[in-house]
């Protein structure tokens, strides 16, 4: 058993690593405390007969918690039934408590629902320009936050946004199931992510983040529904999850294009661990978003059905930032179009104003122990052009069962590193005798 730590904000956080009957896990990094005081959304005059619009009810109760603070804090308990309401904001130092059998249900009336303004690292809406859509729960500047319970749902009612989405008759960005800005000392845990209308979980400038436990849904088709985004955060921690939605389960982010240059806010010590789902689009992926950079993110024992690519990490010129220290370990996928993909010219930009000589930096990125069955493509790793990736390191890779007609199995350009036993064999960019500053990274 080896013990590993690191100490941030005098708090030291240490976690066992690969010891016999032992789970490995990173939720230290934010510890959870008692809260002295339980309230029921019903003493605020909460309904939970799926019709009654309970917007007022939320609103006053976490109004309560914002002004009559306790020490310890407040949790707001949700009983079982279903409760509709509009978005609101969280607030610090409260639980919110979903009882099994209680939904939290998002009203599909957009014209009500109130608009934000763009984060600076995206210098527009994500989809439009201009503003965006407040998330359905929202946190701006925001600690101690627990969203909890005994796997009560909450349901984005996404299929309204979805479908102005497909007809192009959106006016603004569509809004996350639930985003905390400049907050910290967040967990979300034990509770069923449904139908978003966009991506769940976005914790954006904040740090000290555990997500576990959780289940995220979303139809296969349903556009741009993303599991849970760690953007331009530090200390997040994602484990023992199930993720099956239309786009990328988990994907690391840090700003787009010279807005996220200039906010220059780096994703840091992000970890992946037991995570399993399904999507057409990627696993595990790190962007395309990253102008901030984004560095320390290990992934481990991740499980993928039916995915279009496994492993995705994407950037494009015009981006800068720096995506390095990226270990991938422990992954199974079963039927995929692509096992690993590492791309120099993916992603769109937000403007004509981005500068296209802003090359980003892919540096150290290890993948090890993956092994899948049914991938038609074993890999393609395609640097920039005057920007190639360097250090990427590949060990005990086995992506077999192509059985359709044969493309090359892997396709490479502008990278360097090292291959052992991967198998099939790529492409000879990467090195298999001269492990050079690949064995600093494994
Ligand atoms: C909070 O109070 C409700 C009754 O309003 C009770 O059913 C529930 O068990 C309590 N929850 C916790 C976590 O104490
Ligand atoms: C939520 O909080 C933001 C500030 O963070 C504020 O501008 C907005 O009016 C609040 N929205 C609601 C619906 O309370
Ligand atoms: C809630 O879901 C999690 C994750 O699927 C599971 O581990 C846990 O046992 C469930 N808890 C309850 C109370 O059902
Ligand atoms: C990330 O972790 C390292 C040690 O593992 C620590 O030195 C560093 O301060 C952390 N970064 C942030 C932004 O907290
Ligand atoms: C690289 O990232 C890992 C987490 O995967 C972290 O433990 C390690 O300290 C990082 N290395 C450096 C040099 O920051």
């Amino acid at each position: 058993m080896r013990l590993g730590c690191f100490t941030l904000l005098c708090l030291c956080c240490c976690w066992f690593v690969s010891g016999e009957g032992e789970t490995v896990s990173c939720s230290n990094v934010v510890p959870l405390g008692f809260r002295t005081e339980n309230i029921s959304i019903t003493e605020f005059g909460g309904v939970g007969d799926g019709r009654t619009l309970n917007t007022k009810a939320f609103r006053e109760a976490i109004y309560r918690v914002q002004h009559l603070p306790r020490v310890g804090g407040t949790l707001l308990y949700v009983p079982p039934g279903v409760y509709l309401t509009e978005p609101f904001n969280l607030t610090s130092h409260m639980t919110l408590f979903l009882a099994a059998g209680a939904v939290i249900m998002a009203t599909q009336d957009s014209s009500n629902w109130p608009l934000i303004a763009p984060l600076p690292s995206y210098g527009r809406g994500r989809e439009l320009p201009g503003g965006r859509y407040m998330s359905f729960m929202h946190g701006d500047g925001v600690q101690d936050v627990v969203i909890t319970g005994e796997n009560g749902t909450i349901d984005g009612q996404g299929d309204a946004w979805w479908n102005k989405w497909r007809q192009g008759s959106l006016q603004f960005t569509r809004p996350n199931l639930v985003e905390f800005v400049n907050s910290r000392d967040i967990i979300i845990s034990n509770v069923i992510f449904k139908n978003s209308p966009f991506w769940n979980i976005h914790p954006v400038y904040s740090s000290n983040v555990v997500v576990r436990f959780v289940t995220i849904l979303a139809p296969r088709d349903s556009p741009n529904t993303d599991g849970i985004d760690p953007d331009s955060s530090s200390n997040v921690c994602i484990e023992d999850s199930y993720i099956s939605t239309g786009d990328d389960l988990v994907a690391v982010k840090s700003g787009w294009d010279e807005y996220g240059i200039a906010y220059g806010l780096p994703s840091s010590n992000i970890t992946i661990r037991r995570v399993s789902g399904s999507s057409p689009f990627a696993g595990i992926a790190i962007g395309s978003e990253t102008s901030g950079g984004v560095e320390n993110v290990l992934a481990e024992h991740i499980n993928l059905y039916k995915m279009g690519i496994g492993i995705h990490i994407k950037t494009n010129s015009g981006r800068g930032g720096f995506i390095k220290n990226i270990t991938v370990s422990h992954v199974y996928m079963e039927d995929a179009r692509k096992g690993i993909r590492i791309s120099g010219d993916v992603g769109d930009h937000p403007d004509d104003k981005f500068d296209p000589n802003a090359l980003p930096i892919v540096k150290g990125v290890t993948m090890k122990n993956v092994w899948g069955v049914k991938v038609l493509q074993a890999g393609l790793i395609q640097g920039v052009k005057n920007s190639p990736f360097t250090d990427i390191c590949l060990y005990d890779i086995n992506l077999g069962g192509v059985t359709g007609p044969r493309t090359p199995p892997w396709k490479c350009s502008d990278v360097s590193g090292f291959a052992h036993q991967v198998s099939p064999w790529p492409c000879s960019e990467l090195s298999s005798n001269h492990q050079g500053s690949c064995a600093n990274y494994s």
